[in-house]
């Protein structure tokens, strides 16, 4: 079988701004079959990280090259400090030193901070060039690559200088997947179980019977799992881009999530992935206590994530010193507060999530409390 057609194609249909995503197994070996046609001109920069280099830049640059694609490269440190104002503008002064024209494609290689800075740098630099993303990590094939959500980070909070700015082209080799760690794997499939907590009831059902096979390395059901994920993001992206409506029940867990991340240092401690898990338990547990969502659901929630090891309780967290006025502080930094008031995406069981303003600061804050006091729910 040729790696051509061992994968498939989804499109996301934004007019001109159209693009396809590509998901099959050894796609970053042959990159040129796909990126070759999307280039105005046979001119690259790859943008990596440290610990992607090594595995993916090099069958990357050959196959570009073996399609006479001019190769530029850039590695930059690997990790969450990496999308910041500093490596915006270090990122844009390298980029402008190889004198580039609209014309040079840049290629995101990497995770969600890769991306999410390329694609920034990419609609800032000459006031926008091409980009491709070519995600390597589970959390940026199935979420972070597709959608145009790009940016960086602030001292006052995460992604919150950015635009949206779509890529060209977005190849999910979920062969690289292989070479991605435990944890960062578990973070990822928190975003694809999102996916049916949001409004597909079949594909948690799927989920919570192959969920450990596709964890344990099953090449068919990794790529089941990329495609349903990036299928879901696809509709809502195309329906609601610039996220005036639908596109914030991807947000799913995050409104919670985000306040975890922001008490925990946004570092190792907590990854972006295991705060959606907690803030989903979380956002299932509001529900439930506000009489939208039967109890059996929220249950099941969490039993799923219990079953699979993926955390769903602050039990894993050093929760010294913690308030629920602190956490309700981060919660109202949130980009999609308006007039003061926060936005959640609660549910009505599994796969019947809503987006709402309407909840009662005093339900948060009980729930906040209870949960730091029991260390879950
Ligand atoms: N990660 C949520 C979104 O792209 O809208």
């Amino acid at each position: 079988m040729t790696a051509a057609n061992a994968t498939e194609t989804l499109r996301v249909e934004l007019g001109e701004r159209s693009y396809d995503i590509v998901v099959g197994a050894d796609l970053i070996a042959h990159a040129a079959t796909w990126i070759a046609p999307v280039l105005a001109r046979p001119r690259t920069i790859v943008i990596t990280d440290e610990n992607v280099a090594p595995h993916y830049l090099a069958p990357l640059r050959a196959s570009l090259q073996a399609a006479n694609i001019d190769v530029d490269t850039i590695t930059l440190p690997a990790g969450e400090q990496t999308k910041s104002f500093v490596h915006f503008q270090t990122l844009c002064e390298d980029i402008l030193a190889r004198r580039v024209e609209r014309s040079t494609t840049l290629i995101a290689l990497g995770g969600g901070v890769i991306g999410d800075l390329v694609g920034y740098t990419a609609a800032s630099v000459l006031r926008g060039m091409p980009f491709i993303q070519v995600p390597t990590t589970l959390l940026s094939q199935v979420d972070s690559s597709v959608g145009g959500k790009t940016g960086i980070n602030t001292r006052h909070g995460k992604n919150l200088v950015g635009a949206f700015y779509q890529p060209k082209l977005v190849l999910a080799d979920t062969t690289a997947l292989n070479t991605l760690d435990h944890r960062q794997l578990m973070a990822g499939y928190a975003e694809v179980v999102k996916y049916g907590l949001i409004d597909d009831l079949n594909f948690f059902e799927w989920l919570e019977l192959h969920a450990q096979a596709l964890i344990d390395g099953d090449m068919d059901k990794r790529r089941h799992a990329v495609l349903t994920s990036c299928a879901a993001k696809a509709r809502v992206v195309a329906e609601d881009e610039r996220e005036g409506g639908r596109r914030a029940l991807l947000n799913l867990g995050h409104t919670f999530g985000h306040a975890l991340e922001a008490e925990t240092g946004y570092g190792d401690k907590l990854l972006h992935g295991e705060a959606v898990a907690i803030g989903m338990a979380m956002a299932f547990d509001l529900s439930r206590r506000l009489d939208i969502c039967p109890g059996q659901d929220s249950g099941r929630v969490s039993a799923h994530f219990d079953a699979i090891c993926l955390p769903n309780d602050l039990a894993v967290l050093d929760t010294i010193g913690w308030t629920a006025d602190k956490l309700l502080d981060h919660m109202s930094r949130d980009k999609k507060v308006e007039g003061g008031k926060l936005t959640f995406i609660l549910a009505r069981g599994i796969g019947q999530a809503f987006i709402t303003r309407d909840v009662a600061e005093a339900e948060v804050r009980s729930l906040l409390e209870d949960w730091l006091a029991n260390r879950s729910g």
